[in-house]
C-alpha cells in the first residue's frame, strides 16, 4: 500500500513506530512529565530558544506527535514544513539505518560518497526547467540561501543583493539581515551584512489592489532608482513567503521580476525551503507560473526530518566558483543523504504532489467556508498543503494578533499543533504531514474552527 492510500485509511496505523492516527488527551496540554521537562529546559537551555507549543516528544509518526504523558496531538506543523513524508516514514528509516551501519561520516570534500551525486541528479531532475544544472549540498536552509549569494555575487563580480518585505531566509548574520521581520529574529543582533537591499512585495490583501505587474513594476523602479542593475548580483524571493505570511504574490509578479532580472544580468533565486518538495500541490512553487530560476535553494521537506539542504541551479553559474569555494564538514551527510533518496523516491513513487493538492482540496473549502460565516477571517491563501488564514478586526481590517494567539493557545489545550506566522502575527498557518489520515486532517480543522468561534 503507497503512503497516500495508506493515510486515506483510519484503520491503519502509519509511521516508523506504527502510532494510532487518533487525537486522544489523557492529561491537560502540557501534561505533568512536560512541565517538568520545561523546568529542566529553563536550568538547562538558553532562554533565547522559544518553543510554540511546551509538549515534549515521545513519538511521532504519520499525523500525530505523541509525548511524553501519553497524550496524541494531530500534527499540522510537520516541524514547520519538514516532515512532508511523515515522521520516521519507514522507507526513510530503512535507508538510514542501513547507511548507519555503513559509515557515518567521511566529509564530501576528503572523501566522497555517491549518494551526495545521486541526491544532486535528483535535484537537478526535479527542479524547474531542462536546462544543464548542478547541485551543491549543505545542512541548514540558511545556509543553502548563504551559498546561493555566495554563489551569485562569484558568478556576475557584484554585490548587491534585493530581498522582499516579509521575507524570511534564515537566523546566521547575511540571512537575518535578509530577513525582514525584526521581532524575533533580528532586534538586538547586528550589525548586519552590507549590501542587502529590500524592495515591496506583492501582497493582494493589503497593497491597495495592484495587479502583479504593477506590484512588480514598483519593487523594479526601487531597485533601479536605489542599487542599480549593474551593481545588483542577485534577487532572492519566496515564491509564497512562509514566516511573513503564506504570502502569494499577484499572478505576473514573479514572472515580471524574472524576465527584468533576465534582461539585466541578476541572478534570480528562489527560496523554496518552506514552499518545496510536493508542499504547494506542485513539486516546487515556482511551476504554478512556469518560473524557471536561476538558482533554487531547497531544504525542510528535502530529507524526511534530517538536516539537509541544497542550491541548483544553471550550470555556468554554478561551475564559476572556484575549487574549494564550496563546502563545509557536514555539507551533504551521508545520513542525511540517504534519507533524502528514500524521501525523494517517497514523494514520487505515491505521488504526494496528489496528495498535496488533495490536502489542499480539504482545507481550502473549510477555510472558504469559515471566511463566509465569519468575518474576522479577513483572507485565506496559499497552495497545497500550504494555507493560511489572516485574522482581522473586521470593522477596520487591521491585523488582529491578540486573536490569532488566543486560536493557537485554545488549539494547543485541544490537542492540535498548530503554528502562527505573518509580519503582523495575524496569520495561522496549516502544514500538515501530507501522511496524515483525511480524518485526522479534518478532526484537526474542525477543532481550529471550534476554537475560532469561541475566542
Ligand atoms: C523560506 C525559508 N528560507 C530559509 C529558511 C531557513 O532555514 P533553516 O531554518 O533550515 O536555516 C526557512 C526556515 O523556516 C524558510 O522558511
Amino acid at each position: 500500500m503507497t503512503l497516500t492510500e495508506t493515510a486515506r485509511s483510519t484503520a491503519t496505523p502509519i509511521g516508523g513506530p506504527s502510532l494510532p492516527q487518533e487525537r486522544k488527551l489523557v492529561t491537560t496540554i502540557p501534561g505533568p512529565k512536560s512541565r517538568a521537562l520545561s523546568e529542566r529546559k529553563a536550568q538547562a537551555v538558553s532562554a533565547g530558544v522559544g518553543i510554540a507549543l511546551p509538549v515534549y516528544v515521545a513519538a511521532a509518526g504519520g499525523g500525530v506527535l505523541v509525548d511524553v504523558d501519553g497524550n496524541s496531538l494531530i500534527d499540522l506543523g510537520s516541524g514547520i514544513a519538514v516532515t512532508g513524508v511523515g515522521n520516521s516514514a519507514p522507507r526513510v528509516v530503512e535507508a538510514v539505518a542501513a547507511q548507519l551501519a555503513q559509515f557515518t561520516h567521511t566529509c564530501f570534500t576528503v572523501a566522497p560518497y555517491d549518494s551526495y551525486i545521486e541526491v544532486a541528479e535528483a535535484l537537478n531532475r526535479l527542479t524547474p526547467g531542462d536546462h544543464l544544472k548542478r547541485s551543491v549540498l549543505f545542512s541548514s536552509g540558511a545556509e543553502a540561501v548563504e551559498n546561493a549569494v555566495k554563489i551569485a555575487r562569484y558568478f556576475t563580480g557584484k554585490q548587491a543583493i534585493v530581498v522582499f518585505d516579509h521575507a524570511y531566509h534564515g537566523r546566521t548574520n547575511l540571512t537575518m539581515g535578509m530577513t525582514a521581520k525584526s521581532q524575533p529574529y533580528k532586534s538586538g543582533f547586528g550589525p548586519f551584512a552590507p549590501e542587502v537591499y529590500r524592495a515591496p512585495m506583492s501582497y493582494p490583501l493589503r497593497d491597495g489592489g495592484l495587479d502583479g505587474v504593477e506590484a512588480a513594476n514598483r519593487a523594479i523602479s526601487q531597485i533601479d532608482k536605489q542599487i542599480g542593475a549593474s551593481n545588483l548580483a542577485a534577487l532572492v524571493i519566496e515564491p509564497i513567503q512562509g514566516e511573513g505570511g503564506f504570502i502569494v504574490p499577484a499572478p505576473g509578479f514573479l514572472a515580471t521580476l524574472l524576465a527584468w532580472c533576465r534582461a539585466n544580468e541578476v541572478v534570480f533565486i528562489a527560496d523554496e525551503i518552506q514552499t518545496g518538495f510536493a508542499r504547494t500541490g506542485h513539486m516546487f512553487a515556482c511551476e504554478y507560473e512556469g518560473i524557471v530560476p536561476d538558482l533554487i535553494c531547497t531544504a525542510k521537506g528535502i530529507a524526511g526530518g534530517l538536516p539537509l539542504s541544497g542550491v541548483t541551479g544553471r550550470a555556468d553559474i554554478m561551475d564559476s566558483p572556484k575549487v574549494g569555494g564550496l563546502g563545509g564538514t557536514y555539507a551533504g551527510n551521508p545520513l542525511a543523504c540517504a534519507a533524502a533518496l528514500a524521501t525523494i523516491d517517497t514523494y514520487e513513487s505515491d505521488n504526494l504532489v496528489e496528495r498535496a493538492r488533495a490536502i489542499g482540496t480539504i482545507m481550502s473549502g473549510r477555510f472558504t467556508a469559515l471566511a463566509a460565516a465569519d468575518l474576522r477571517v479577513g483572507d485565506v491563501r496559499g497552495r497545497g498543503a500550504m494555507m493560511a488564514i489572516e485574522l482581522i478586526d473586521p470593522a477596520t481590517g487591521a491585523p488582529d494578533a491578540a486573536l490569532t494567539s488566543r486560536v493557537i493557545a485554545g488549539a494547543h489545550a485541544e490537542g492540535v499543533i498548530l503554528l502562527g506566522c505573518g509580519t503582523y502575527g495575524n496569520v495561522i498557518r496549516f502544514l500538515p504531514p501530507l501522511s496524515i489520515p483525511d480524518a485526522l486532517l479534518i478532526e484537526g480543522l474542525q477543532v481550529v474552527a471550534d476554537t475560532l468561534a469561541k475566542a
